[in-house]
């Protein structure tokens, strides 16, 4: 908490410092990254998810401009971009802006009163690292055109306003998970969320001085991750239509039992059924560890942890090497409750639940056993469940 307050200082400081010190009001706000602890590629099938949002963040400090012109500086980058709210089109010298650009766009189309504004931002989010730093500044973004135009939007629809701004925007098909968590996650707690109807419940997390999250980085990162999502989604949805033959009134996957599934699955093409299979069973697991995690059996939530790797890296195919080298060197160790990989796969990351007083140890294990078998260093973050999306008060 102290870090992120002097992070916000600093923020606010480079604001005042690349745009002048007459930045009156100045607002700051702040939109965490997440970990998902399960429920993988069941986002965008209708299904359930269970993520946090973390102790990292994007802080922003903006303050109005009464000329209609946005003038942004990302500090992490040392660079600038600016537009008219009248005409935002993408910036391809500058394209961390278009994730700004694109939810600025869809809340005017909105028709919500925007203004102009001096911002400035930086995050210690790990980049392309699948911790969700784009939906991040794109849940800042739009808190902070809230904040700054002074209009009425409630969370769950800036939510909506920043996935089709990835999606429509920025060109990335995403489900709603990394936005939704952003927005609204809870200190201490998982969010549990049916992608459907966005209800959502909290799920209180055990006690961080008995379980912590431990976020281990392969450092690794895939060309081929928005072509394979793509491919993947479409895969599910060949599945749908065909069993939509045999299982009329489905709209999606989430409407699949796994007694059905068994049923028809013959009629599906070899691919497409293991696709299927992945997200059927895998909504099965999110209801299991819910359960679970509310009960306090963390073994049996580890066990659905685990079975989840093991369909993501099967059935699902997004794993990797090196995602498989480090959660099968997590499996191996005393305190590691669960572990798998978490995000849309082929790098990025893994995530662990390790015993409180086991995790200097299993960070030693887990590097060594890695950097051995890939000569590749990774990284560590003992994390925290916080809240989501919020203005700041320094
Ligand atoms: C990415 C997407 C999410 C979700 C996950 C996979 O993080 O942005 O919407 O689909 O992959 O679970």
């Amino acid at each position: 908490m102290a870090d992120m307050l002097n992070r916000a200082k600093m923020v606010r400081d480079k604001l005042w410092q690349v745009f002048g010190n007459n930045q009156k009001p100045t607002r700051i706000v702040k939109a965490p990254g997440r970990v998902n602890l399960i429920g993988e590629h069941t986002d965008y099938n209708d299904g359930f998810v269970l993520p946090v949002a973390v102790d990292r963040e994007i802080i922003m400090a903006a303050s109005p401009r009464d000329d209609g012109e946005v003038h942004l500086y990302a500090v992490d980058l040392d660079a600038k971009s600016s537009f008219s709210l009248e005409r935002i089109e993408r910036d391809p010298h500058a394209s961390w802006s278009n994730y700004i650009r694109g939810v600025l766009l869809l809340l005017s189309q909105r028709g919500l009163p925007l203004r102009g504004m001096n911002a400035a931002f930086s995050g210690d989010v790990p980049l392309a690292a699948g911790m969700s730093s784009s939906a991040a500044l794109e849940m800042a973004s739009g808190l902070m055109a809230k904040v700054i135009g002074g209009f009425d939007i409630d969370m769950v629809e800036l939510v909506k306003v920043a996935q089709a701004a990835e999606n429509t925007f920025v060109g990335v098909n995403c489900g709603i998970m990394d936005q939704f968590i952003s927005g609204l996650g809870k200190k201490g707690h998982a969010l549990f969320l049916d992608c459907r109807s966005l209800d959502y419940d909290l799920v209180p997390l055990p006690p961080t001085d008995e379980y912590k999250i431990v976020i281990a980085n392969t450092m690794v990162k895939r060309g081929l991750v928005d072509s394979a999502y793509n491919e993947r989604r479409s895969q599910c949805e060949k599945g749908v239509e065909i069993l939509k033959e045999y299982l009329p009134g489905i709209k999606a996957l989430r409407d699949v039992s796994l007694a059905d599934f068994d049923e028809y699955k013959e009629h599906l093409p070899d691919v497409v059924a293991r696709r299927c299979e992945h997200v059927i069973a895998e909504n099965e697991r999110v209801l299991a560890s819910v359960k679970a995690l509310r009960a306090g059996d963390i073994a049996e939530f580890g066990r659905l942890m685990r079975a989840s790797h093991e369909s993501l890296r099967d059935l699902y195919e997004v794993s990797c090497k090196e995602l498989d080298i480090m959660v099968e060197a997590a499996w191996e160790i005393t305190g590691t409750c669960g572990a798998r990989m978490t995000g849309a796969g082929f790098g990025g990351c893994t995530v662990n639940l390790v015993e409180g007083d086991r995790v200097h140890d299993f960070v030693a294990v887990v590097r060594d056993v890695y950097q051995k078998k890939t000569g590749i260093t990774p990284e560590f973050y003992v994390c925290e469940a916080e809240d989501g999306a919020t203005e700041l008060e320094l």
